[in-house]
């Protein structure tokens, strides 16, 4: 990522800042893992823990992201390395930096899986497949899809594909001006989805599956789990929110800029629950049902729905497109590291980090049929993918981030970049000093422990 000089118009850098920080946080994180984690960890209570780790670990991580990365000016490796230099702290914070391109890498060979499952779901809207299906075929449709190699790792390619071009070619001027009406536009559907939910007769049902907590339920993996996917949602620990902080002008006001993001990625993660569960108990759907549930809830309704063709086509359209804008973001990192270690071009390093991504995917596409019975520490490989980066490694350099934010930098410059008042400058500090690590590190061994 290149810095962007703050000579630059103060607005068009804030709209950009914010568009980029919300295209990557707003993804299949909100719409397609959000529900289905909650559907496997029994609702209610992985909900709300998810709400409190958001609030209490995720925000003030996000802010301190941003906060170094508007004091480094550079990427994260070089942000780290520079920061720990000037405050003579020790160079290994660097490792802030690598594990996060590592993280990236391996997030986006199962990711770019999913977006291609998506796109595999554009056709189908479009050839109105969803029409007058019922809850067995509307399973027969995605668990065919998910048995032929072929056609997995063909909608897989085709993600990577969109995915290194943006990344490659820098069109992203106009990746910016479609974000602008597409991210609207998606919210918009969304509420239409909700609306159809309302009227399945189910609402009050999947309202109070979302929000009314069973604490039997509440395991040391449902909680690990709750936090892990904190951090995927709001693309933390992986120096992807640094990046961008190397775009914040010293006037944006970093508290509540984070606020809106986070707001924002819960409101639409929330709306997704409430337009997906009404439709699982009203269609005597399994909430367990695991990462096919939207596949295999949404196109219900739009089989359902008058004008389900364009709204199905579109819905998935969006998806596709809020998939998209988080695979750039994750892509990007391991293309400016490779740009800047190794004498290759950024052309060069988007196909390289492009095709090493796309080949680990193959992992996650036969997960799912030929290598199904792989199972390494009893998990498949798309499993195991999954837990190593949400589970261990984004709350790892989750907790080491705000470690060096509040126990390694001085409180004044802290204090200067967050410009907040005293008590609130208060509050935040304690947050980073003590709840948030300390939360982080309690549930990463507990959860492990159970
Ligand atoms: N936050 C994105 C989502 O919720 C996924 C993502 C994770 C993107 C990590 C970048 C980094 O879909």
């Amino acid at each position: 990522m290149t810095n962007k000089p703050h000579s630059h118009a103060q607005w068009s850098s804030r709209i950009a800042f914010m568009l980029a920080a919300v295209g990557s946080s707003v993804g299949l994180g909100n719409i397609w893992k959000f529900p289905y984690m909650t559907g496997e960890s029994g609702g209610g209570a992985f909900v709300l823990v998810y709400l409190v780790c958001i609030l209490l670990i995720g925000l003030p991580i996000l802010m301190s992201e941003w906060l170094l990365g508007r004091l480094g000016q550079k990427n994260p490796i070089s942000t780290m390395s520079r920061i720990a230099g000037r405050l003579k702290r020790s160079q290994a914070w660097v490792l802030i930096g690598v594990g996060g391109i590592l993280a990236a890498w391996l997030i986006l060979s199962f990711y770019s899986v999913i977006g291609g499952w998506a796109l595999a779901y554009v056709r189908y809207g479009a050839s109105a497949t969803f029409t007058g299906l019922d809850g067995d075929s509307v399973g027969t449709l995605f668990s065919d899809l998910l048995a032929s190699p072929g056609t997995l790792l063909a909608w897989h390619s085709l993600f990577m594909v969109l995915t290194i071009a943006i990344v490659a070619g820098g069109v992203a001027g106009g990746l910016e001006r479609a974000s602008k009406i597409l991210m609207p536009a998606l919210v918009v559907l969304l509420a239409v989805l909700v609306g159809y939910a309302a009227t399945t007769g189910s609402f009050g049902e999947g309202f109070d599956y979302l929000f009314r907590p069973d604490f039997t339920r509440l395991t040391g993996d449902v909680i690990l789990a709750a936090m892990g996917h904190a951090f995927f949602t709001l693309s933390l620990g992986m120096g992807i929110m640094m990046a961008y902080g190397s775009y914040l002008s010293d006037d944006v006001n970093i508290g509540r800029t984070a606020m809106t993001v986070v707001i924002l990625d819960t409101i639409i993660a929330l709306a997704a629950g409430m337009a997906i569960f009404p439709i699982v108990f009203a269609d005597g759907l399994d909430p367990a049902a695991g990462p096919g549930l939207i596949f295999q809830t949404l196109p219900l309704a739009f089989g359902n729905m008058s004008g389900g063709v364009l709204f199905g086509t579109l819905f998935f359209v969006l998806l596709v497109f809020a998939a998209w804008t988080s695979a750039i973001s994750l892509l990007e990192p391991i293309v400016e590291w490779l740009e800047e270690k190794t004498p290759l071009s950024r052309l060069q390093s988007a196909l390289v980090a492009g095709a090493a991504t796309w080949i680990l995917g193959i992992a996650t596409v036969l997960s799912f049929n030929d290598w199904s019975a792989f199972t390494p520490f009893g998990m498949t490989m798309f499993d195991l993918l999954d837990y190593v980066t949400s589970k261990i490694m984004l709350p790892l350099t989750g907790l080491a981030t705000i470690v060096f934010v509040g126990w390694f930098m001085g409180r004044d410059e802290v204090r200067a970049q967050l410009n907040m008042g005293s008590t609130a400058f208060a509050w935040w500090r304690f947050s980073a000093r003590f709840i948030a690590p300390i939360g982080v590190a309690i549930v990463f061994v507990w959860g492990l422990m159970h």
